[in-house]
């Protein structure tokens, strides 16, 4: 059978992953594929830059439309990034009858319902497996593995730059700005780190799970997103002291009013498998009603981890060429008919249980008034603890645990605690999850 015929857009890190893999690995790959997998072309900025990889045998170009257009590419795999060209390109190959494997995120959670519409109609394939959790075929693992379940819930670290700042904070005693500038140094932040560390990269990717695992189309514009640039050192110590570490956590939850999409840091008891995530890596656990909760761990970023999951869909994409359209497996893992329009909660209307830092002035009276606030509206304490005033300071910090209580009920009672004189604003507030 004649190799199949792959145009690479894109030949940074991912890209050049991608060729090294493809070629290391090409026997093996071959005997799964069942063709050989060829990189004919190849796009890229850059003429004369280094690269990681060896194009011999690889035409290059500066203009990614040249491959989009090319007759001889059957698959077109997307690796620049970014929305506005990424987009304006797969749309194209798409248009050309080329099947496309994309890493972009930010394209399929902005712009997947319009792409797998077009595809469609065009009875090709899109699909994306490294643009979730890097290497970890999690992707897969929902749409086909778990195809049996209803999904109730999922929940994952899915930005590695914040799970390596989280974890040098926590295990070096070292400030957000401090590690956020080595984590720019070693390429792991996006290239502008504002989505990593405001949670936008982590709800590209949870938009993109919580179609796959309730059948809903994507909708980024529903997630509630809160990043890590607000937690302190000081709350990654209390939280450890209290027997919970902080993650940057994407959680969606099916529940009887709707679901909820929410990434933001969060409080989970170290003994969860999941708290022990350390460093640049990514896991995710997902709940189904029949297998009970998985977990999948492995690296989240990097170029041949993510090369594995570009290669994974290529071969995918190749042994499902000469299949119906209609028997392939959903883009979206349900049937495009029969997604679900189940309503996005707002935040207010989620149920979680949550730390509080407050700064008090040390006198009598004063935490009588807070709790006193957080009864009336019927918020119980599961802990509480008083530290000494940090030096220099005239307030002390008072760390409380809640039980669960609707966000909206805890926002009103923050208010008024924020409003007694003898508390300090703002009270730190960190939503905590048992993952239970
Ligand atoms: N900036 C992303 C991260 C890269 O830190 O996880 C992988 O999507």
């Amino acid at each position: 059978m004649n190799p199949v015929k792959i145009g690479l857009l894109g030949l940074g890190t991912v890209g050049g992953g991608t060729v090294n893999v493809l070629r290391r690995n090409a026997d093996e790959i071959t005997r799964r594929a069942g063709r050989e997998i060829q990189i004919c072309r190849a796009s890229t900025r850059d003429l004369q830059r280094s690269r990681i990889c060896d194009t011999t045998g690889i035409a290059l170009t500066q203009d990614p439309l040249e491959i989009v257009n090319d007759p001889d590419i059957q698959i077109v795999v997307e690796l620049i990034g970014g929305e506005t060209l990424a987009k304006e390109l797969v749309l194209k190959a798409l248009d050309n009858g080329k099947h496309v494997v994309t890493a972009n995120k930010a394209l399929i959670a902005l712009h997947g319902n319009e792409i797998f519409a077009k595809a469609r109609e065009k009875g090709l394939m899109v699909a994306f497996e490294p643009a979730v959790a890097g290497g970890i075929p999690i992707i897969k693992a929902i749409r086909e593995g778990l195809t049996g379940n209803r999904v109730e819930w999922l929940a994952g670290i899915i930005n590695g730059t914040c799970n390596y700042i989280l974890t040098e904070m926590r295990d070096k005693g070292r400030d957000f700005e401090d590690v956020l500038q080595e984590a720019q140094a070693l390429g792991y932040a996006e290239a502008d780190p504002t989505f990593d560390v405001e949670g936008i990269d982590a709800a590209h990717k949870l938009t993109i799970l919580a179609s796959i695992a309730f059948g809903i189309p994507l909708q980024f514009d529903k997630v509630y997103v809160e990043g890590i640039s607000g937690v302190t050192r000081l709350d990654v110590t209390y939280a450890e002291a209290l027997g919970y570490r902080i993650k940057l956590l994407g959680v969606a939850r099916r529940s009887e009013k709707g679901i909820e999409l929410r990434v933001h840091p969060t409080l989970i008891p170290y003994r969860r498998l999941i708290a022990n995530v350390d460093g640049v890596m990514n896991a995710v656990v997902v709940k189904g009603d029949a297998v009970g909760p998985t977990l999948y761990y492995g690296a989240g970023a990097g170029a041949d981890p993510t090369a594995s999951s570009v290669v994974a869909d290529i071969v995918d994409v190749v042994r499902a060429l000469t299949s119906d359209p209609e028997n392939r497996v959903p883009h979206l893992a349900f049937q495009p008919t029969a997604l679900a329009d189940t309503p996005v909660l707002p935040i207010g209307d989620i149920e979680t249980a949550y730390y509080l830092r407050l700064s008090a002035e040390d006198k009598p009276g004063v935490l009588a008034d807070v709790t006193r606030i957080l009864a009336g509206r019927n918020i119980s304490i599961e802990a509480i603890i008083q530290k000494e005033p940090l030096t220099g300071e005239s307030h002390l910090p008072i760390i409380m645990l809640t039980h669960k209580v609707p966000e909206r009920e805890l926002n009103a009672a923050i208010a008024e605690i924020e409003a007694l004189a003898t508390i300090n604003k703002p009270v730190k507030r960190i939503r905590m999850e048992t993952l239970g």
